[in-house]
């Protein structure tokens, strides 16, 4: 039987045959991508591509230097051809929450960016709607507590991210807000709402961003296109 590990292994490893001698590409963050990554490395040594890397987080660096990777900084980067990232959950139009490894800003810039967005995912995270894994927002420091109770009187179910009782704190210097909503019924409206705080540096909300996904799953690898669906 497939595990979610096969599964986003295949998805990685799909995705790195996306990859052709020259580009620039986008290396997103996560498990899903560190399976890409191996792959990539794999393809740049054995064809001996030319491929210049733009990361999305300090985590994703380390790894794609520890690979070989060639990365340069993302404002050295003339065009980003390709990027290549995963996601927390995806529904069927094609959006997507992304931030559960804390990195969705960087993330989010890169994508912005990039002329085509590849995301790679198990299929598990494959919804109907989004809303089921809650929703990260990345806040500054200052003031924190007056955004999270304002959250909760707006009843988004915040939670302060924690780990061994202090704040998560972001490669950029920020918190984590969740935002635990189960269904999310208008994500452009609440996108909106949440781009208007005070304090809110980027929301995990993913709308209209990627061109394909790329869901492992058992009997080899689905694509969702933007406009379609092909098997
Ligand atoms: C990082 O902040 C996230 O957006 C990741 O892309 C997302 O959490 C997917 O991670 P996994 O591939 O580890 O599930």
């Amino acid at each position: 039987m497939i595990t979610i590990n096969d599964e986003k292994r295949q998805a990685g490893e799909t995705a790195a045959q996306l990859i052709t001698d020259g580009m620039t590409v986008g290396l997103g963050t996560g498990s899903t991508v560190a399976y890409f990554l191996e792959a990539l490395a794999a393809r740049i040594r054995e064809e001996q591509l030319h491929i210049i890397g733009v990361t999305t987080s300090f985590k994703t660096a380390a790894q794609a230097q520890a690979l070989g990777i060639t990365i340069v900084d993302i404002d050295d980067a003339p065009t980003i051809d390709l990027t290549v990232d995963g996601a927390d959950e995806v529904d069927v139009q094609m959006n997507g929450i992304k931030g559960g490894g804390a990195a969705f800003l960087m993330e989010k810039i890169v994508a912005k960016n990039s002329k085509r967005i590849v995301w790679i995912v198990d299929q598990q995270k494959v919804h109907q709607q989004l809303g089921s894994f809650p929703l990260p927002v990345e806040i500054v420091p200052f003031g924190h507590g007056k955004l999270v109770a304002e959250f909760a009187q707006q009843q988004l179910h915040p939670v302060l991210r924690l780990k061994d009782g202090e704040p998560v704190v972001t490669d950029m210097g920020h918190y984590i807000v969740d935002l635990h909503l189960e269904v999310i019924d208008q994500p452009e409206e609440l996108g909106k709402y949440l781009d208007g705080r005070v304090g809110v540096v980027e929301h995990g909300l993913f709308l209209n961003i990627a061109d394909e996904i790329i869901i492992g799953q058992e009997h080899g690898p689905a694509f969702l296109l933007r406009q379609n669906l092909q098997q």
